[in-house]
């Protein structure tokens, strides 16, 4: 058996045994009880009994050695800021912000909601939740009102932090406004609002809720605040993400289990090491951020570099010019902005000394093989997949090469890692596919690793019901993923087997959207499908039935589909906005009133629909290949 072959059993086979040496990556103020409590499966304990700190772990642990290393080092190409803070400074920005939040009556198991742009006080505030036992929810900075008020809602947090803008593309992109419209409709008002104001959009404080972050930071400049000892079994954060329905679901993650899994993460698979720069260019409302922009090169000691801007801007060698002037040796990216790279030519990358890379990672959508190939060339660098869920915070598959150096294989992620244990299942029977080359969907036998969800937030019933099945007298978590499984233990995805889609590596709900349309006046109904697309991986396409078909004549199509998109853009925000919308006077449906979503997304794709036996109307979707043919 191989190295890595023989670690991946371990895992398994000797869960208990495996994990406890991990855990010595971190440190713990009080030793664990047990390594994993699984006496009610799915429920998970990792590391019961033991009690420690992310904040810790991530900041105040360094400074005995690193005082004076790099920890946090900011770019804005948008505003044409550089800010570095060694862990020294990081470490009195991260107490500074502790205080202020402690002053606004924070107290550990409070949630504080984080709505901001990629500025280091977002981090700063990630870390000061942590050091508190405060759990911390990120709202991406792209989600608009209505999307911000459900999380309002079911995060109820006791403070919002959050910033007068960001800017994209050199243009200002107003937060307070969206924010005040969110507190506005949710139910759950928050008691404070925590405003950096970067100078960008001024907008009016509201009495007796609007606090400033700078007057707050000028009084509180020495204040040490100590970290809270909390539980490992504590949770950390919730991260929301969407799924079938158009309610999105907040990831609980716990404490323990979540700094093991990444300080063994960038062991094995990124191989980072102490001293050095790690770069993922993800944002912090994503999981990628928050594992790989904050908390994991953070615990290993890492300088991580932040990066607010556009990969092209001021020109495609932006990110390639930071690689060489911060040494980065490992980055993280996704194969869209890379294929949005690959437009442009190749010598924007050669212009600089790539010498510091080690490799390029890629997670969050399907790599294709153009892309990969054509990355690899022009960094000279080995390109790595690596294929993972919000759900579990770090990679399922990839290539461990820090226990063993394995080949990637264009087109798959790579094998199961390590205290994983991947299954494919038979779609209808939930039987194990054992063989190579047979379709399943990919799942994980219980329990889960460290670091993996806990819980859906406040709704242990709807974790269990959405994630877990049985499969006689065992728990399997699916993926909702298709996959397939070669000789060699190498997986390819091939999709998911929910309503999710994914845009240029963000997530989306095709529910979520259709709920969003169907808000328009003059829409009765919508089906929102993911098709295919060269650059986004997938876009979303909406086909909508209109209250008064007489509504759209040829002339005002254009006109209603702009602003069916504008109604998308403000409750969602524009990272949901659909592609095309296509006006039809009926939709694809089974007899049961189901609607076809994959049929209608296999004839988009111009792919065979399948059996169609079901359908109550063949004419519905006759009129979608009907707007294929005009387009
Ligand atoms: O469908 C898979 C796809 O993205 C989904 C998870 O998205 P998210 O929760 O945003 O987490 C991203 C963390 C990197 C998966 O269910 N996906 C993610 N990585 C890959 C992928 N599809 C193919 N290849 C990948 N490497």
């Amino acid at each position: 058996m191989t190295r890595y072959a023989d670690f991946h059993r371990r895992s398994i086979t000797d869960r208990e045994a495996f994990w406890a040496e991990q855990a010595a990556l971190v440190d713990w103020h009080r030793p664990f009880d047990q390594v994993c409590d699984y006496s009610r499966p799915p429920m998970a304990r990792w590391f019961a009994g033991g009690r420690l700190n992310l904040c810790h772990n991530a900041v105040d642990r360094h400074l005995a050695a690193r005082a004076d290393q790099n920890a946090l080092i900011w770019v804005s190409t948008e505003t044409g800021q550089e800010r570095v803070y060694s862990f020294r400074e990081l470490h009195a920005e991260v107490q500074r912000m502790a205080a202020i939040l402690l002053g606004l009556g924070v107290r550990q198991g409070d949630r504080v909601l984080i709505y901001m742009p990629m500025i280091p006080e977002a981090a700063f505030a990630m870390l000061a939740c942590a050091r508190l036992g405060a759990i911390h929810s990120v709202v991406f900075g792209g989600f608009a009102s209505g999307s911000l008020a459900n999380r309002i809602d079911d995060a109820a947090p006791r403070v919002i932090v959050s910033a007068d803008a960001g800017s994209r593309g050199g243009k200002v992109i107003p937060y307070k406004p969206l924010l005040d419209e969110a507190i506005r409709l949710a139910t759950h008002k928050p008691s404070r609002v925590l405003m950096v104001d970067r100078g960008l959009a001024p907008a009016p404080a509201v009495a007796g809720r609007d606090e400033d972050y700078a007057t707050q930071r000028a009084a509180h400049l020495d204040e040490a605040v100590p970290c809270v000892w909390v539980e490992a079994t504590h949770p950390s954060y919730t991260l929301y993400t969407s799924g079938t329905t158009g309610k999105p679901k907040g990831v609980q993650r716990d404490t323990g289990g979540y700094a093991v899994a990444l300080a063994a993460s960038m062991k094995h698979i990124y191989q980072g090491n102490a001293g050095e720069t790690y770069f993922s260019t993800s944002d912090i409302g994503w999981v990628v951020g928050h594992s790989y922009i904050v908390y994991g090169p953070l615990i290993a000691g890492m300088a991580t570099l932040m990066y607010e801007g556009l990969p092209v801007r001021p020109d495609p060698g932006i990110w390639w010019q930071l690689v060489e002037k911060y040494k980065v040796t490992v980055m993280f990216t996704a194969p869209t902005a890379v294929r949005v790279l690959k437009k442009h030519d190749a010598s924007y990358l050669h212009a600089h000394d790539l010498s510091s890379l080690r490799a390029l990672f890629l997670a969050g959508e399907p790599l294709d093989e153009p892309t990969a190939q054509w990355i690899a060339g022009a960094i000279g660098k080995p390109v790595i997949d690596n294929y993972w869920q919000t759900e579990t915070g770090w990679p399922i598959l990839s290539i461990a090469n820090g226990v063993e150096a394995a080949p990637s294989k264009f087109g798959s992620p790579g094998m199961a890692m390590y205290g994983y244990d991947v299954k494919l299942l038979d779609e209808n029977t939930g039987a194990e596919l054992t063989g190579a080359n047979q379709k399943g969907v990919i799942a994980i036998e219980g329990p889960l690793p460290p670091g993996c969800m806990q819980t859906v937030w406040r709704d242990d019933a709807r974790f269990v019901n959405t994630y877990w099945k049985t499969v006689p007298g065992r728990l399997i978590y699916s993926t909702f993923d298709w996959g397939v499984r070669d000789e060699d233990g190498y997986y390819y995805i091939l999709g998911r087997t929910d309503d999710v889609i994914n845009v240029a590596g963000h997530r989306l709900g095709t529910r979520e959207i259709e709920e969003a349309i169907a808000r328009h006046d003059a829409v009765a109904e919508a089906a929102v499908v993911g098709v295919a697309d060269a650059v986004k991986g997938q876009v979303a396409v909406a086909f909508v039935v209109l209250k008064d078909p007489k509504h759209v004549g040829a002339a005002s199509a254009a006109e209603l589909e702009a602003d069916i998109m504008k109604t998308v853009d403000q409750h969602l925000g524009s990272l949901a906005r659909p592609a095309r919308v296509r006006f039809v006077t009926a939709l694809p449906k089974t007899r049961s009133g189901k609607l076809l979503r994959r049929a209608i997304q296999a004839v988009c794709e111009r792919r065979d629909p399948g059996d169609l036996t079901t359908m109550e109307d063949p004419a519905a979707l006759q009129q979608i290949r009907d707007h294929l043919s005009d387009a």
